[in-house]
């Protein structure tokens, strides 16, 4: 098998790479910094003796993301996973918040994300196999800014293309992690100790549940009982209390 991966650099993006990796398949890395995904593909390769090619992309830059398409539409060497995972998140208001940041964040979390999954499919569909795993979040379930509205399109998206997808011998899982140890909060400016500690999950242990999850053909992944009850909760609750928490990434938004 052949996995593409989006946001290979780091956290939940790399540890696909290194466990897609360590059961024998080959890779194509997709990210900004080449310096990182040219050491990780060195590092696969040594370890585990498989293929890894990296590709330098900006995935909120259409010409860039054209690129990464067309690797996809490739017939030699094909993919046969998708792993849609870059992104980003931001704690500050709406109101106050960088335009140009809010509008990147779309490119990245579903632009790219539905352009990419639309370049894959076709080949996948006449080859009667393949799949796509999009990394949304548990943040989908509840109003947290642009970023809960892109994870909320994410894994209605992948829901409905499941359904789509049936019997055709594709598969698509979307994964919707909790808080994970990764570098997503010191990019967003979100302080570790601001989240309760049990809420925290290994980046080792998503990765491996969401692995399992989509070898058995799972459409949605929620990692750890903890997060499984939490979701459970958080879609239930009635709407209106979500908005009067107005609860953002890491507590009420500024
Ligand atoms: N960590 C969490 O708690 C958590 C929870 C739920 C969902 N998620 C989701 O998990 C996914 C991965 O995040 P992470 O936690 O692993 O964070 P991370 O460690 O910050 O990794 C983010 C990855 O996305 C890439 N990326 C960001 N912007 C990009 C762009 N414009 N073009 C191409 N690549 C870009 C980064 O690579 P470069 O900087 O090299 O481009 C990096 O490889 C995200 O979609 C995030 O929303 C995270």
């Amino acid at each position: 098998m052949r996995v593409l991966i989006t946001g290979a650099s780091s956290g939940i993006g790399r540890e696909f790479a290194l466990q897609y990796a360590a059961a024998g398949h080959d890779l194509v890395l997709v990210a900004r910094n080449v310096e990182r995904l040219h050491a990780l593909a060195a590092d696969v390769h040594s370890q585990f003796g498989v293929d890894a090619q990296v590709l330098a992309a900006d995935l909120s830059n259409r010409a860039q993301l054209t690129i990464v398409e067309e690797r996809l539409r490739s017939d030699s060497a094909p993919i046969d996973l998708l792993v849609n995972n870059a992104g980003f998140g931001t704690t500050t208001s709406f109101g106050t918040a960088d335009l140009h940041r809010e509008q990147e964040m779309l490119e990245v979390l579903v632009v790219a994300v539905m352009r990419l999954t639309a370049a894959a499919l076709p080949n996948m569909i006449k080859r009667r196999s393949g799949g796509v795993i999009v990394v949304s979040s548990v943040a989908g379930w509840m109003p947290g800014g642009t970023y809960s509205a892109a994870k909320a399109w994410a894994t209605t998206f992948v829901e409905s293309i499941a359904g789509e997808l049936r019997k055709t011998g594709v598969s698509a899982m979307a994964l919707c992690p909790g808080f994970t140890v990764t570098e997503f909060h010191e990019r967003a400016g979100i302080e570790r100790e601001a989240v309760p500690r049990f809420l925290w999950l290994d980046v080792r242990d998503v990765v491996a549940s969401a692995i399992r999850d989509y070898s058995r053909g799972k459409v949605v992944c929620t990692p750890s009982l903890r997060y499984k009850a939490l979701g459970l909760f958080m879609r239930t609750l009635p709407r209106w209390i979500w908005r009067a928490l107005n609860v953002g990434l890491s507590g009420p938004r500024r």
